[in-house]
């Protein structure tokens, strides 16, 4: 196993490239299996968890190129073998869940294991099912799998009102929609950038979508989808992650591909917190404005609120902040396990239940830390950029699923960092 080892110091300054969005092209994958034309992503980002999902769909009888240098990502369903997504991929990741939809709209069958995943919560997806049900699946949970099958001609529209808002179950129902019979309204429905994403590349399959963006989304099913090629939208969980280390760590950063609107609430909060945010067509460029960080409250919502996925690394922000912050997680119930991490460096936090109390302390010290999820674990690198002396931290294969070339990144702005093997 690898280490990450972070030497605290100055300001950080230079460019850092943001890739495509893991989230959206974990989504955009299963897709291609609604169509027996070729599927092409540009923009793919280098992520472990990419490598799962191509495993997973090739297990299903799809053609996964590997990601090319221009990060091109080239899939082919024309021939499936089979719809059933075993346990011993699925288990690796929760998004494999996404696979349910298209196959059952295009082969009108599918048995796939129930999902694993970050240990952030329970994380269930009777949402996803029960959208499924709203469109005509018949469904039966058995020995860890679900099976579902479709009525006789196909799967239906139909009207589903998700009772609160989940990314996933959204995108496993438009999925679904685009090619059963008739009219679909997806109401509270997710309304996140990757969503739109998603809409955009079915629609470029030949999809008829409306209203994505928005908390009603409505599809109109079609005959048959074809082949496209799409690009993935940036990652504005990577783009926030870094707009923080110049925050942390002093100097001036420009994400390059950034965007204001993919993160409007995280950047109105981090300008609260002293920090500035300028646009220009290349990027968003950070830089602390007057002072040190000031605290603030942040709750994180679903889309366009404050995104759940950053709030570990505003955390590791905020123990250094002037004065008391409140982060409430509304999101995830368990998603506070780098909160006794940053403690070890020195940090003043308390949680109780989904609220995180942190006082701010002048210094971070380095210290041995453990990776617990994937945004933890990039919030502790975050923490290590400002912290005195070296900070490791152990179980990166975390970061390998969402983060890619992280070392390469930030050492390019200035950071001292690098990766090691344990035994080193
Ligand atoms: C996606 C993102 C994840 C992000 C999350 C919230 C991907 C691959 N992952 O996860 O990074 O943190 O959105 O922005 O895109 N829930 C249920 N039943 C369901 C489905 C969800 O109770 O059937 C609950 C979850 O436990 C959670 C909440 O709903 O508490 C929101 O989850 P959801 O939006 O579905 O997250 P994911 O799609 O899994």
């Amino acid at each position: 196993m690898d280490s990450i080892i972070v030497t605290g110091g100055g300001p950080l300054k230079g460019d850092i490239p943001i890739a495509g969005a893991k989230n959206a092209c974990l989504t955009l994958m299963p897709a291609t299996l609604l169509s027996d034309e070729p599927l092409t992503l540009t923009n793919a980002p280098r992520l472990s968890d990419i490598r799962t999902m191509s495993t997973l769909l090739e297990s299903l009888g799809a053609e996964v190129s590997p990601l090319s240098d221009g990060l091109v990502l080239a899939m082919s369903s024309h021939a499936l073998n089979g719809a059933r997504a075993d346990y011993d991929i699925v288990r690796k990741m929760r998004a494999s869940i996404l696979v349910l939809g298209p196959l059952l709209a295009r082969l009108g069958e599918a048995v796939v294991s129930l999902p694993g995943g970050c240990a952030i919560g329970a994380r269930p997806v009777d949402l996803h099912l029960k959208a499924l049900e709203a469109l005509g699946a018949d469904l039966d949970l058995r020995d860890g799998y679900v099976h579902a099958k479709a009525p006789s001609g196909g799967l239906r529209g139909g009207d589903v009102e998700f009772p609160f808002v989940s990314v996933g179950a959204t995108e496993n129902a438009l999925m679904a929609a685009t090619l059963a019979r008739g009219t679909t309204r997806l109401k509270n429905a997710a309304q996140e950038p990757e969503i739109v994403d998603l809409a955009d590349c079915l629609r470029a399959m030949g999809a008829q979508i409306s209203g994505d963006g928005t908390d009603t989304i409505e599809i109109q099913g079609v005959d048959r989808m074809h082949g496209a090629t799409h690009r993935v939208v940036t990652d504005r969980i990577e783009l926030g992650t870094y707009m923080l280390a110049p925050l942390i760590a002093g100097g001036e950063v420009t994400c390059l591909g950034g965007r204001r609107d993919l993160l409007s609430a995280f950047c109105d909060k981090i300008e609260a917190a002293g920090g500035s945010v300028t646009e220009s067509p290349e990027g968003l460029t950070v830089t602390r404005a007057n002072g040190p960080i000031q605290a603030v409250d942040v709750e994180t919502e679903p889309f366009p609120g404050f995104p759940t996925d950053l709030q570990a690394q505003m955390m590791a922000l905020l123990c250094t902040a002037e004065g008391t912050s409140m982060l409430e997680e509304k999101i995830f119930e368990n998603r506070f396990m780098h909160a006794p991490e940053l403690i070890r460096m020195g940090a003043q936090i308390d949680v109780h239940g989904g609220t995180a109390t942190v006082t701010g302390v002048e210094r971070l010290r380095g210290a041995q830390v453990m990776a617990t999820d994937l945004r933890a674990s990039v919030s502790l690198i975050l923490a290590g950029l400002a912290a005195e002396g070296e900070t490791r931290v152990g179980r990166v294969y975390h970061l390998d699923r969402g983060y890619e070339h992280v070392v390469r990144k930030l050492s390019a702005v200035g950071a001292k960092i690098e990766r090691v093997r344990d035994d080193e």
